[in-house]
């Protein structure tokens, strides 16, 4: 099939994408808890996974949750820590979440914003401080408060499509 083509890309392959990733345009920045926001880049629908930016700012916590499938992240702006762990993911860090980890990201007080590119796979399972589930986020309840948000702020439900594969 390859050698009868004249574009690029195989016909049943996903469309390529090439996007600004921390954009101009605040509206870009879904809210997710108080001070704690996410930017889709990709929605991966067949997989079961996402690329996403999290943006979180002073006082901003992400609350205590499971990964059953593995995490990479990649930090690109100031500090952050889980409350479980000793280290520091600092600017510049690789981070890896293995499958199991249950963690509760914070933010020091000296930082004022983070910014942290994840790669998730699964879904993330949030947890209380027994380990009871409180909620569930997988790649379609991000593509669900994606569309709610772009429709709120004026982009247009549909601006979350040019993330979905
Ligand atoms: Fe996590």
């Amino acid at each position: 099939m390859y050698n009868a083509m004249n574009g690029s890309a195989h016909p049943l392959a996903a469309k390529e994408m090439q996007i600004e990733a921390v954009p101009g345009d605040e509206r870009v920045w879904v809210p997710q808890a108080d001070n704690v926001w996410f930017r889709p880049l990709l929605l991966n629908t067949v997989q079961g996974q996402w690329c996403n930016l999290l943006r979180v700012r002073r006082a901003g916590i992400l609350s205590r949750h499971l990964h059953p499938a593995p995490v990479h992240g990649y930090v690109i702006k100031g500090r952050w820590k889980y409350l479980e762990h000793d280290w520091v993911a600092e600017t510049g860090s690789y981070v890896f979440e293995p499958p199991g980890e249950i963690h509760t990201l914070t933010v020091p007080d000296d930082v004022p914003e983070m910014i942290t590119f994840f790669n998730i796979s699964g879904c993330m399972i949030y947890l209380d401080a027994d380990n009871r589930q409180t909620g569930l986020e997988d790649v379609f309840t991000k593509i669900d408060m994606c569309r709610r948000h772009y429709d709120a702020v004026g982009l247009g439900a549909d601006y979350v499509d040019q993330f979905i594969r």
